[in-house]
């Protein structure tokens, strides 16, 4: 099954560096957030079934900027991965304060999805973005990457791991791989209806 996102026309609007950027026409926006390297690009990629549509590297800190891109009735937002261990102070500082401010201020802003790697124990930077999501009020969807790393029975234990250090119930929480595809489709449904019923 593929990714009901990826039978609808998608285009790319633009790469901004200011997260107040106003969009046109305003239409509901989905963000994705993340630590860098987390995935975000190439989950935006399996989405849309389009494998060039957002640049993937295995060098942390591709993503620099707002990149919007625009389907039908809504906009997807990829946004710069934050804790990049060897980014400047003064880089992480600048991502810091776009994600805080795009998460605050968006009018549109009708979902996050928030990614986490799911070999890992969220970092400092994660229960910090955490911390911003609860302050900003929207709507979250946690979604568990890579899931691929893991055989299904290890899987399941470490979604379970992972969901509990977070404090949130199995149900709150989507498991994917962009290399395999597990997941997608259902992870594009939800975000369909996001983007729907904004
Ligand atoms: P930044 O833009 O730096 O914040 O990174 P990102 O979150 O956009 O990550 P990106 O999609 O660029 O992927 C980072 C690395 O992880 C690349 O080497 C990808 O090939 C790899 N990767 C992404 N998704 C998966 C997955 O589902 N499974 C596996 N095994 N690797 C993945
Ligand atoms: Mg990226």
């Amino acid at each position: 099954m593929t990714s009901p996102l990826g039978e609808l026309p998608v285009t790319f609007v633009g790469s901004f560096p200011n997260p107040d950027v106003p969009l046109d026409p305003p239409l509901p926006e989905i963000a994705f957030v993340g630590r860098s390297n987390v995935g975000k690009s190439s989950l935006l990629n399996a989405l849309t079934g389009q494998a060039g549509l957002a640049r993937v590297s295995s060098t942390p800190g591709k993503t620099t900027m707002v990149n919007v891109y625009r389907l039908p009735s809504f906009y997807l937002v990829d946004l710069p991965g934050y804790g990049y261990a060897r980014a400047s102070q003064s880089d992480r500082k600048s991502y810091q304060a776009l994600l805080g401010r795009y998460l605050q201020r968006r009018e549109r802003l009708a979902g996050v999805v928030w990614l986490l790697d799911l070999r890992h124990q969220p970092s400092t930077d994660d229960l910090a973005m955490q911390d911003l999501l609860v302050a900003g009020d929207r709507a979250t969807l946690a979604v568990f990457t890579k899931a691929d790393k893991f055989s299904h029975a290890q899987r399941k234990v470490r979604e379970h791991q992972l969901a509990e250090a977070l404090g949130l119930q199995d149900d709150q929480v989507q498991v994917v791989s962009s290399r395999t595809g597990l997941g997608i489709a259902e992870l594009g449904t939800s975000i369909l209806s996001a983007g729907e019923k904004a």
